[in-house]
């Protein structure tokens, strides 16, 4: 089944991926007058930036709690998007209507690759960009998400994945994923920078992800979840732990790949 975003709290991870918004609305710019769409907008980070630059906004998201939250931020900061519900595998949008297709950690989500791949496609004019954030596997957050999805395999005994998914990060598949649809590909690394009080607080925090809390529910059914539980905080507090640059609270610095395609 897939998540459902909405469940626990992405409120402050949404503030902690910010500037990768802020890095994404920038490099899309000039933005005044011009339609962008933002695919899996969350709690609206790069829809409201990209709103305040004056473009005409559309954003899409499957979980219906965020769409409420980025309506509720937008109003508050007297923004005009238009918020709809929709899924990256078939947009809610007509062909060739986007002069940007912005994508800041989302689209990788989806079960389709391929599918959203030619929606991306489909909806950026002719002479429009995607533009996509994913990461790398290696980065300390990857590392984090890693560790809980390889227990939780474990646990219910099923593969972990790893080899299935498609390289959302990587040149070369991108590459080869958008050809066919006429784009080409340019991959750019940056790195985002997270802080906390401490391992611990961060591990608390991300215990209400909707990935964590959808996981804490699935070991919930079992009789020893409680201890499978505390057996999956301790870990990922010891990757939290290894990965800290901050002797005395919490940072880590996290590779990610901008990506931008266009029409060749
Ligand atoms: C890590 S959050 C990023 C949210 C926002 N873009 C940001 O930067 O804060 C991932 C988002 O992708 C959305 N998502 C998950 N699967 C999706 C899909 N198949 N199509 C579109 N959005 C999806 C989730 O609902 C969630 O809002």
């Amino acid at each position: 089944m897939e998540l459902d975003w909405g469940t626990g709290s992405y409120e402050e991870t949404g503030v902690q991926l910010l500037p990768v918004s802020e890095v994404v609305v920038e490099l899309a710019k000039p933005l005044a007058g011009r339609k962008v769409l933002d695919v899996g907008c969350g709690t609206g980070n790069a829809a409201l930036l990209a709103a305040a630059e004056g473009a005409e906004v559309t954003a899409v998201d499957p979980a219906a709690r965020l769409l409420e939250v980025a309506g509720e931020r937008a109003a508050q900061r007297g923004l005009q998007v238009e918020f709809l519900s929709g899924d990256a595998g078939g947009l809610p949008v007509g062909d060739g209507t986007a002069d940007v297709v912005l994508s800041v950690f989302a689209v990788i989500f989806a079960p389709e690759p391929e599918k959203a791949i030619a929606e991306l496609a489909r909806v950026t004019a002719e002479d429009g960009r995607i533009i996509l954030t994913a990461w790398p596997p290696g980065g300390p957050l990857t590392e984090i998400a890693v560790t809980a999805g390889k227990f939780m395999a474990q646990v219910f005994g099923q593969p972990d994945g790893d080899q299935a998914t498609f390289g959302w990060h990587d040149p070369d598949a991108l590459r080869a994923a958008f050809a066919p649809h006429g784009f080409e590909v340019e991959v750019e690394r940056r790195e985002l920078v997270v802080n906390h009080r401490s391992p611990e607080a961060f591990v608390e925090q991300s215990s209400s992800h909707p990935m964590a809390v959808a996981g804490a529910n699935a070991l919930a059914q079992r009789p020893d979840g409680a201890e499978l539980a505390q057996e999956l905080e301790a870990r990922l507090l010891a990757v939290a732990r290894a990965a800290n640059e901050d002797a005395n609270a919490f940072r880590v610095t996290n590779p990610y790949a901008v990506v931008t395609a266009r029409r060749a």
